[in-house]
């Protein structure tokens, strides 16, 4: 038996193209969820984070399945003058259960510090939703050895005004994404997975004490597909996946969530 449920996830970024086809895949995601018996019988939770303008549509279609769903990015404002941003209250009451923060591409292109991941990851709290960490390296910081010093002091910032106790209820998932790894089909191995994933979760023991260390879900996130994802579920701190490419694909996904 695993030592927690593993959290599958489906990072869909800016895809699809229209309404109609993210209602197309969000229906053949939820058949595929009441096909397995749903998250209970396949012992597996699945999550997908639509854009945002689909958010409302995609929660329609997966009523009725187990399939949770998630922003991939919000304001820790609470509301006003902030052209272009999505609120927590607007996440919520569209029927979100979780959000991303901190993905590399937010960081990199969009240029959000470890300061801004702390005071998002905690709007996510106090909004009730549960936040999805994403922490990792780039290929330069991977080559200079810096996996683990580029980690910490993204998890530091991230969890920096996060309780033990709110750790303790497994509220919080860290998501590890190589940024070398991200869209380029070069999967860390599982070897490479387990050992950061091993590292993340000493981190959260030496920050926040063994229950809260094991009460957190570490997601892998980079190139994730059907044929990759069975060795790295047998990482004993693999908790499950954060998936782009492959989760476009309601047959790769599935496949994905039915890992063996
Ligand atoms: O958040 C998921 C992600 O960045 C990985 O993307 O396309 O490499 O699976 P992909």
């Amino acid at each position: 038996p695993r030592a927690r449920t593993p959290l599958m996830a489906g990072n869909w970024k800016m895809n699809p193209k229209t309404l109609r086809e993210a209602e197309s895949l969000a229906a053949l995601v939820a058949a595929a969820d009441r096909a397995q018996g749903g998250s209970a019988t396949r012992g597996c939770d699945v999550l997908v984070c639509p854009p945002a303008p689909f958010l409302p549509a995609v929660a329609a279609v997966l009523a009725g399945s187990s399939v949770k769903l998630g922003a991939q990015n919000v304001s820790h404002e609470p509301s006003g003058a902030f052209t272009g941003e999505m609120s927590l209250a607007q996440a919520v009451s569209v029927g979100c259960d979780f959000a991303l923060v901190g993905h590399s591409e937010r960081r990199e292109l969009f240029h959000e510090t470890d300061v801004l991941v702390g005071d998002k990851t905690r709007a996510i709290l106090d909004a009730g939703l549960a936040p999805v960490i994403c922490v990792g390296e780039s290929k330069a910081q991977y080559d200079a050895g810096l996996v683990r010093d580029v980690c910490a002091t993204q998890l530091h910032g991230a969890l920096r005004d996060v309780s033990t106790e709110e750790l303790e209820r497994g509220k919080i998932v860290i998501a590890y994404e190589p940024v070398w790894a991200i869209g380029t089909g070069l999967t860390a191995t599982p070897a490479i997975a387990q050992s950061v994933h091993a590292f993340i979760r000493g981190w959260i023991e030496d920050a926040h004490g063994p229950m809260a260390a094991a009460a957190t879900r570490i997601q892998y996130g980079g190139s994730v597909k059907p044929d990759s994802v069975d060795e790295l579920m047998r990482c004993p701190d693999v908790d499950g996946c954060l998936v782009g490419g492959a989760s476009l694909n309601a047959d790769h996904f599935s496949r994905i969530f039915g890992f063996d």
